[in-house]
């Protein structure tokens, strides 16, 4: 289902990996279009996410439980402990319930930035997270990753409340956010469906979706 990045993209710091499947990219091609309705992007956005959560715990660690079918005992497998999903709001809204559904008893943080459109700069208004992560598996979810500002605000706050086993998922990328995370330097999971060609002047990914928090809810 999925495909490491282009080489030179895994390091001993970021783990990259790009979700490379008939299924991502028809979902995907259906948010890229521009004549997608914000009801249908919606509906794409939570289809697609369903998948890449799914990657995203492909190692998560298991413990065997026995269960009692109608005919028998199975031996079956649980997550040994359930994760925190962060989605970044606005647009990451839009992964949670995909997310949910996949972990349902997962715990939820989360942190609201919105991109200054003159700087491109994140700047935060929420930021509602356990004081104390050590220890806790945290899966962070926001559907661009641009020039990675935004992300790694994000992965500052919830690295500072001591967690250590970081997932971020996102749906599309830019290089130049890919390698600010790389640059970071600090252990992080990236799953993401596709990276793209380049940033524009305006700091949106080319080609891209355009804004995802925009279609999904409107402009701010
Ligand atoms: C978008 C997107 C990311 C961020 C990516 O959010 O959802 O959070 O920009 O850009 P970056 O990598 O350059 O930081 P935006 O600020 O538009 O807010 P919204 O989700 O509320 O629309």
């Amino acid at each position: 289902m999925s495909a490491p990045a282009e080489s030179g993209q895994h390091t001993a710091g970021l783990d990259v990996t790009v979700v490379d499947h008939p299924l991502t990219r028809a979902w995907l091609g259906v948010l890229r279009d521009e004549t997608t309705p914000n009801p249908a992007f919606r509906n794409a956005l939570a289809r697609l996410a369903t998948m890449l959560v799914y990657e995203a715990f492909a190692d998560a660690p298991e413990e065997p439980v026995a269960v009692t079918t109608p005919v028998g005992t199975a031996p079956c497998t649980r997550l040994v402990s359930p994760p925190l999903f962060v989605p970044v709001l606005r647009a990451g809204l839009g992964m949670l319930d995909a997310a949910l559904s996949a972990v349902p008893d997962a715990g939820i943080g989360f942190i609201g930035v919105a991109r200054d459109e003159q700087t491109a700069l994140p700047v935060e208004y929420l930021a509602s997270l356990p004081q104390d992560l050590s220890g806790r598996s945290v899966c962070v979810l926001d559907p661009m990753l641009a020039t990675g500002g935004s992300l790694l605000h994000a992965l500052d706050l919830i690295m500072a409340r001591g967690a250590t086993d970081v997932t971020a998922v996102c749906v599309v990328g830019a290089p130049e956010g890919v390698a600010a995370l790389r640059d970071w330097g600090k252990p992080l999971k990236l799953v993401i469906g596709a990276v793209d060609e380049c940033l524009n002047e305006a700091k949106f990914i080319v080609p891209g979706l355009g804004d995802a928090g925009d279609r999904q809810f409107g402009p701010r």
